[in-house]
């Protein structure tokens, strides 16, 4: 079994100190940091773009694992790849062409990961499958953090470790929305091996950072 990882989401963060809050994640023990990226138009919230991430760069070595929700994404590829993206996941919906896609963010060097929608089936994405890095499971309506843990989508992320082994692949299984210390037993024992947490990892326990995270893990 992959080793679990955590993917703080910075969008529970602070957003007047992110630089801060990016060092408290990485003195917490994060795997990644993961920054979710929405345009107002793919879903109904505006963050931050590539400028904002370029300025966040300089203060962690971890991965940034930036989740795109924007649309159309594909001319936004090359300026997420060089403001310091490492994993740039996209969803399906928001390219014209998903191969096209994957292989510009693979001329940049960067992991490529593509994002499931709780109503997006996993076929739309099976033939791509063995060319992606990563699978991200969203267990919420994309747009909000704070959000609750839609229960019926484990079955989907079984699914998705049946045809991965099956298939002998070796995409993780990433999940993003909701995430607290009740389910994440319940999305590691389906197959998923990151775990995406906002609200959990900022609010929960006074904020201790460091012990949410450990608690996310195990
Ligand atoms: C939702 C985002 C998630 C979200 C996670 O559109 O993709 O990353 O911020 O936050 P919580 O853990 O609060 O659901
Ligand atoms: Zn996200």
């Amino acid at each position: 079994m992959k080793k679990i990882q955590i993917s703080p989401s910075i969008l529970a963060g602070d957003f007047s100190k992110l630089g801060y809050e990016i060092k408290r994640l990485e003195d917490g023990g994060a795997d990644m940091i993961h920054v979710d990226v929405m345009d107002g138009h793919f879903v109904p919230n505006l963050t931050i773009g590539p400028p904002v991430i370029k300025s966040l760069r300089k203060y962690t070595k971890l991965p940034f694992d930036v989740h795109l929700m924007i649309s159309p994404v594909h001319k936004y590829i090359k300026s997420f790849s060089e403001a310091g993206s490492d994993i740039i996941t996209i969803h399906p919906e928001a390219t014209k062409n998903i191969k096209d896609s994957i292989d510009l963010i693979k001329s940049f060097g960067k992991k490529v990961g593509l994002s499931l929608n709780p109503d997006t089936s996993i076929e739309v994405i099976d033939k791509y499958l063995k060319e992606i890095n990563l699978v991200l499971v969203m267990t919420v309506y994309p747009g909000f953090g704070g959000q609750k843990f839609i229960s019926k989508i484990l079955n989907k992320i079984k699914n998705l470790k049946i045809i991965k082994d099956k298939k002998n692949l070796d995409f993780d299984i990433e999940v993003d929305g909701g995430i607290n210390f009740e389910n994440n037993k319940l999305v590691i024992e389906a197959g998923a091996n990151i775990l995406v947490s906002g609200t959990t990892i900022f609010k929960d326990n006074n904020g201790d950072i460091k012990k949410n995270i450990e608690l996310l893990r195990s």
